[in-house]
């Protein structure tokens, strides 16, 4: 086998067999064209969503940080101890590292799709927890996948926090509820940080700050197809357009064309209206009654919940019914 040689160091590295290949040609071809959030976290992406999270308007991560600090003592009486905490999508460590400090944990199981990203996240984590027994698990924590042994056999508590749970379309929030429940095992507990309705105001100004880094992590995905997909986007074409559709509860996210145009992307053309928008991402706001009702539907009964003072945000902590 030759690999053809007239190509650009560049192109050598498209890979037109890859998931995020088909998603996006399969995304952009539909009527009204969509991407999937879930590819917006490459490194730049990752780094703007950090950015994100300590803009004055987004209060989802320091508010879910602020509940987790005021209610350590209330969290930790509810959990068992010598636990293992299994992380569902493995980001920064700021909100494992409270809860690792606040009870007694035995071992941590990240579970995620990135190796690499994994692995220098466990060093870090059993640098400053010695006594941690440390178990990544490169694993599509939206897929069945296997505890590792050792973890197994202790108690466990699982953790979504984030509202991560908000990019999930309702019966896919249930889907992965019901997943996790059978993972996690009868008896097991959940935390999961769901973010709530609110002032409309509030929302939007949350997708639409004002220093525009929102646009940028909204963009970046057209960037990136550029880069991995070998796309001709100009992303300074596409407005980004953050709006609350009341009726389902959720923040859409769009990258609006500005004027008539055609992209490439893998030898496919994909023709844009002016005002044509791509539906790039939705997040879900739950009512407390709305998410307990969901998390009940998926076989886990609401043992507790906490927000702060404001009602913004929610962390709930659910136990597997038999
Ligand atoms: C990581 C999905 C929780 O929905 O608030 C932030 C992603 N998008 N700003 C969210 C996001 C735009 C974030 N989640």
């Amino acid at each position: 086998m030759t690999a053809p040689t007239s190509t650009l160091p560049e192109e050598q590295q498209i890979d037109r067999d890859s998931a995020f290949a088909t998603d996006v040609l399969e995304g952009l071809a539909r009527q009204p064209k969509q991407l999937s959030p879930k590819y917006f976290y490459d490194a730049t992406g990752s780094e703007l969503f950090e950015e994100i999270t300590v803009q004055p308007e987004y209060y989802p991560t320091r508010t879910e940080l602020g509940i987790l600090d005021e209610n350590g003592a209330d969290i930790a009486a509810i959990l068992p101890r010598g636990a293992a905490l299994v992380e569902f999508g493995a980001g920064a460590t700021t909100k494992i590292r409270r809860l690792l400090s606040q009870a007694d944990f035995d071992a941590y199981a990240p579970v995620d799709i990135s190796g690499d990203f994994l692995k220098a996240q466990a060093a870090a984590l059993r640098q400053d927890f010695p006594r941690l027994k440390v178990h990544p698990v490169v694993a599509d924590f939206t897929a069945p996948f296997d505890l590792p042994a050792a973890v197994r056999t202790m108690p466990r508590v699982g953790f979504f926090p984030g509202s991560t749970i908000g990019n999930f379309e309702p019966h896919e929030a249930c889907g992965f509820l019901k997943s996790a429940r059978r993972i996690l095992g009868a008896g097991s507990l959940m935390l999961v940080g769901a973010d709530l309705e609110k002032d409309e105001r509030a929302l939007y100004a949350a997708y639409n700050d004002a220093a525009g880094v929102t646009a940028g992590f909204n963009r970046n995905l057209l960037v990136r197809i550029n880069r991995e997909l070998g796309g001709n986007f100009d992303p300074s074409a596409f407005t980004h357009r953050a709006i609350y559709n009341r009726e389902r509860h959720r923040i859409e996210m769009h990258l609006v064309s500005r004027k008539a145009q055609t992209v490439r992307i893998l030898g496919q053309r994909f023709n844009f209206r002016a005002g044509e928008s791509i539906h790039t991402e939705n997040s879900y706001k739950y009512s407390l009654n709305r998410f307990t009702a969901l998390a009940k539907g998926a076989g886990w009964q609401p043992r507790a919940a906490w927000t702060d003072a404001e009602g913004l945000f929610s962390v709930h902590a659910l136990v597997a019914s038999d």
